[in-house]
């Protein structure tokens, strides 16, 4: 593995590979890796002679400074994970917030109905965030194939949609959910949960999972209501599982079209259900593709 911090750098040692014939991937991450990142990172490096994989706190895209402020930075732990967890040559990508951004942002993206619904009007300015990040990203590393997670379901259509406007010869890979053994989908934000709350945390997980199974004979409107009121009121069903007041606070549950993310009342092929909930001050995501 090699570690740059800086685009120079970067640009010199891929500008080398490239005259060399290889091939390059790009895995962005805003570090605190995981075993759902060492997923893509495997992948992208199998697939290509180079994966370079950005670990970037990108603070554009976060709307809410606590949150920004809380987000793991764990960039040492990363490094050896990934050279201790990877085979293949990688290059690992750090940087300063100024080193990405040397003058102030200004661009703004637009995915229009792709935004009206879930994270969209939760999250003001998010994804235009995200897609500025992933636009440097791709101008900086120009990668044939770049890696995104299905967890963040959401984003992976309107990074889909960011190269349609862009038109750039990138192909996206979209990657499996990777869980823990319990169900509980991993992410960078689970490491912030209590000992109680992780316990319980895999019930997102198993709640889905039965509306997959209710979605053969109700319908969806039906579906959706089970899952909010099963969630919010777990900790009335299952006190001696929450001490301290802890709950789950469902913040949405979408059941929408897969490809347009528009919410649908009747099921259709490609239905994915979406969901966020605040457990413990933390704000988990996860989704079911229905009927697979
Ligand atoms: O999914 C993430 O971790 C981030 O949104 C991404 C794509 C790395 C952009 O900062």
């Amino acid at each position: 593995m090699k570690q740059f911090t800086t685009v120079a750098e970067l640009q010199s040692a891929l500008a080398d590979a490239r005259k060399e014939g290889k091939t390059i991937g790009l895995v962005p991450t805003m570090g605190a890796l995981h075993e759902g990142h060492l997923s893509l990172i495997r992948r992208a490096a199998k697939e290509n002679d180079i994966a370079v994989v950005s670990l970037f706190v990108n603070p554009i895209q976060f709307n809410n400074k606590e949150d920004l402020e809380k987000y793991p930075r764990t960039i040492e732990a990363d490094m050896a994970l990934i050279s201790s967890q990877v085979q293949g040559e990688i290059y690992a990508f750090a940087p300063t917030v100024e080193e990405m951004y040397p003058e102030p942002v200004t661009t703004t993206y637009h995915f229009g109905q792709l935004e009206e619904v879930m994270e969209g009007p939760r999250r003001p300015g998010h994804f235009s965030g995200v897609a500025v990040v992933v636009r440097r990203l791709f101008d900086i590393v120009e990668p044939r194939k770049a890696y995104f997670g299905e967890k963040d379901y959401q984003q992976l259509a309107i990074i889909r949609n960011l190269i349609e406007q862009i038109k750039y010869p990138i192909e996206i890979v979209a990657c499996p959910i990777v869980r823990a053994d319990d169900g509980l989908a991993l992410s960078s934000r689970n490491m912030r949960l209590s000992k109680a709350a992780r316990a319980i945390a895999p019930t997102i997980h198993e709640t889905l999972q039965q509306a997959d199974e209710m979605a053969e004979c109700e319908e969806v409107e039906e579906v959706k209501e089970w899952v909010l009121s099963t969630l919010a009121s777990f900790h009335e069903v299952n006190p001696d599982l929450c001490p301290d007041g802890l709950r789950f606070e469902p913040e949405y549950f979408e059941v929408v079209d897969g490809v347009t993310l528009q919410p649908i009342e009747e099921w259709k092929e490609g239905a994915v259900g979406c969901i966020a909930v605040w457990l413990d001050g933390v704000r988990l995501i996860d989704i079911v593709k229905f009927g697979e």
